[in-house]
């Protein structure tokens, strides 16, 4: 197990267009290996890999749902309806807002053997997916907010907001 350092709000590298990954190779295995240990160390239940500092479209999610989901170079090829509620990002630690994403996601991707294939996300696995993907064009939800930023330890009930 090793953790990588997650790059905070202000660090240009979440701003940075990342880059389609062409193979597979040890290294990219190993950072796939580090980027879920990361995320788990931090309590998220997504991260792409630019938030640790590595220009590569790769985006692993974790949403309780029993799957661990490894989407290389993934594109949202459908999306339908919408969904507003409270956001977070292990980027921007201890904040959340209002967000509207689709209720329903399909996106395209490959996995860690280079299959592509095809998953449908609902709720707040449908929040996950776009949201990392954003990641992987250098955005952040916080530009999708909708009213202000708020500390997640200023809320009445103190969780409900998970960082992805
Ligand atoms: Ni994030």
């Amino acid at each position: 197990m090793a953790l990588r350092t997650i790059r905070t709000e202000g660090d240009p590298v979440l701003n940075k267009v990342c880059k389609p990954v062409k193979e597979m190779t040890a290294r990219t295995r190993e950072l796939i290996e580090d980027m879920f240990d990361t995320m788990y160390d931090g309590m998220g239940v997504g991260l792409a890999a630019n938030q640790v500092g590595i220009l590569k479209r790769i985006v692993v999610i974790d949403v309780e749902d029993g799957n661990k989901y490894v989407l290389i170079n993934p594109e949202i090829i459908e999306t339908e309806g919408s969904q507003t509620g409270e956001e977070g990002c292990l980027s921007v630690p201890e904040m959340a807002g209002t967000v509207t994403r689709p209720q329903k996601v399909k996106v395209r991707a490959f996995d860690e053997n280079m299959q592509e294939f095809e998953l449908t996300g609902e709720d707040f696995l449908a929040r996950a997916i776009c949201h990392e993907c954003d990641h992987l064009d250098g955005r952040l939800y916080t530009e999708l907010v909708e009213g202000d930023l708020h500390n997640v330890h200023d809320t009445e009930s103190g969780d409900g907001e998970e960082e992805i």
